[in-house]
């Protein structure tokens, strides 16, 4: 009792002594995993080669007004067939670990019928070349592009597609589980399914509650199944990644708080990590569609074993308490939240910049599920990039991310099982409803003629890794 809290700012200060002598180094942990992620559809374009199938992407990118002027992932960073320059470039910035995803409809274009071993190829190769330059892969085997196939069948609301996916993931460990240290599930199911089923402004872009919860049941199932399956076959370790962020408001907006915090955070970590649904998520799911999708047994095959916890955390949510206002549609149940705008500084997606929130939010994370490994999968930034003499000087960006690995370390100096980090993201890419115009690489694509740039970010971050650390 009486111990001050831990803030980013006291921790700074107790580190600053400790690691005095070390040559003025804000060291890291042994080990440290250090990467950068990216994933399929953002990158990857060739979205028609060696008998991939077409994706929700694939059909919600076309649709007039989804996506900003119209962009699409057909060609996006043409990855598909530069992914050894790009692995070259990895390897020069000194990246130990590099995290993307695997493209369901490119492993069985229907989703469910047959393997394309061509599609599989692809994935053979890269892991191939990755560990040539001694860079561990990371893949994640959902990051949003269900086949399309599957959702005419209802998408993830069906439970089947929870045993689809689980078959899929067996055919890509068939295939890669050789090389393949640390397998991670799904991505933020939490945007899958609220933003995919709920608001609409992801794919497939439906718009109910009740879909979208069932969506985010099925996604948990999909996620137990395939650990499970995955484990079987001998996977060594297991990850789920989860969009996570710390909700804040007033004093009198705790109950506006724990909705949200339900909704987003422990609606996922719960079910997968304790193997429960919160009551308060239950309460809300059962007024918008009922609860008969839950099955007896579904959450002992949530809850898996898992090593790492996968952690993209980018800013904090600020709520507020505001009697009248309608809900926010991808949260279901918020009646009466307000969702605040940010009051300091912001990226170029007008999200609020706060490292302290990732300090927390890890802090609490090893609190409330100790046993669970953590790992950061995405942190990073969107600035309005520009390139003058074939450079890019991005200082902001070289600010949110050192900012980031301070919090990240007074975390671990606090006791935060934190293994590595991994900034979003390696390339620009397709940023979703934005398409091309949100640019968080470490690295600068020119669209049009698809030469890369490493900005000063990317050479900053080189630094980091090399000296294992920050400098004061
Ligand atoms: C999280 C997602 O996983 C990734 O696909 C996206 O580009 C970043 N956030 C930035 O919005």
């Amino acid at each position: 009792p009486g111990e001050p809290p831990v803030t980013a700012a006291s921790a700074r200060t107790t580190r600053g002594e400790t690691d005095e002598g070390r040559g003025g180094r804000l060291a890291f942990p042994d080990g440290f995993v250090w990467g950068a992620a990216t994933a399929a559809y953002q990158i990857e374009g060739a979205a028609a080669e060696d008998g991939r199938g077409r994706s929700i992407w694939d059909s919600f990118s076309r649709v007039p007004g989804k996506v900003a002027d119209g962009h699409t992932g057909d060609v996006a960073c043409d990855h598909y067939h530069r992914y050894a320059e790009d692995v070259r470039l990895m390897a020069g910035l000194g990246l130990a670990a590099y995290r993307f995803s695997v493209a369901w409809p490119r492993v069985r274009p229907t989703g469910s019928g047959p393997v394309n071993p061509r599609g599989l190829d692809f994935y053979d190769r890269l892991v191939d070349d990755l560990l040539a330059h001694d860079i561990a892969p990371y893949p994640t085997l959902y990051h949003w592009d269900l086949p399309q196939a599957l959702e005419d069948c209802g998408g993830w609301t069906s439970r089947d597609v929870a045993y689809r996916f689980a078959d899929y993931a067996t055919a890509v460990h068939d295939r890669l589980g050789d090389r393949i240290r640390t397998w991670t599930t799904l991505n933020e199911p939490w945007v899958a399914a609220f933003l995919g089923y709920g608001s609409g402004v992801h794919a497939p872009g439906r718009q109910s509650p009740a879909a979208a919860f069932r969506a985010a049941h099925h996604l948990l199932l999909g996620h137990g199944l395939a650990a499970s399956a995955l484990r079987a076959a001998g996977a060594a370790e297991i990850a789920l990644t989860l969009n996570l962020a710390p909700v804040i408001g007033p004093g009198d907006a705790a109950p506006a708080i724990a909705t949200v915090d339900g909704l987003l955070n422990r609606q996922f970590l719960d079910p997968a990590l304790r193997g429960s649904y919160p009551g308060d998520v239950l309460e809300i799911a059962a007024r918008h569609g009922g609860l008969d999708h839950i099955r007896d047994g579904d959450l002992e095959i949530i809850r898996q074993p898992l090593e790492l916890l996968g952690i993209n955390y980018y800013n904090p949510s600020f709520v507020s308490s505001a009697p009248g206002e309608p809900a926010n549609p991808a949260f279901p149940g918020t009646e009466g939240v307000r969702f605040d705008p940010p009051a300091g500084p912001t990226t170029a997606m007008d999200w609020p910049i706060d490292p302290a929130g990732l300090e927390s939010l890890l802090l609490r994370l090893s609190h409330d599920y100790p046993e669970v490994g953590l790992l950061v999968t995405e942190n990073g930034a969107a600035f309005d990039d520009v390139v003058r003499d074939g450079q890019v000087s991005d200082p902001e960006r070289v600010g949110y991310l050192d900012a980031h690995l301070r919090a990240a370390h007074a975390a671990i100096s606090a006791g935060a099982d934190l293994r590595g980090y991994l900034v979003w993201s390696l390339l620009d890419n397709f940023e979703w409803a934005y398409g091309y115009h949100k640019r968080f690489g470490i690295v600068y694509v020119d669209f049009a003629t698809q030469r890369r740039i490493p900005k000063e970010s990317a050479l900053w971050y080189r630094e980091v890794i090399g000296r294992n650390g920050l400098s004061y």
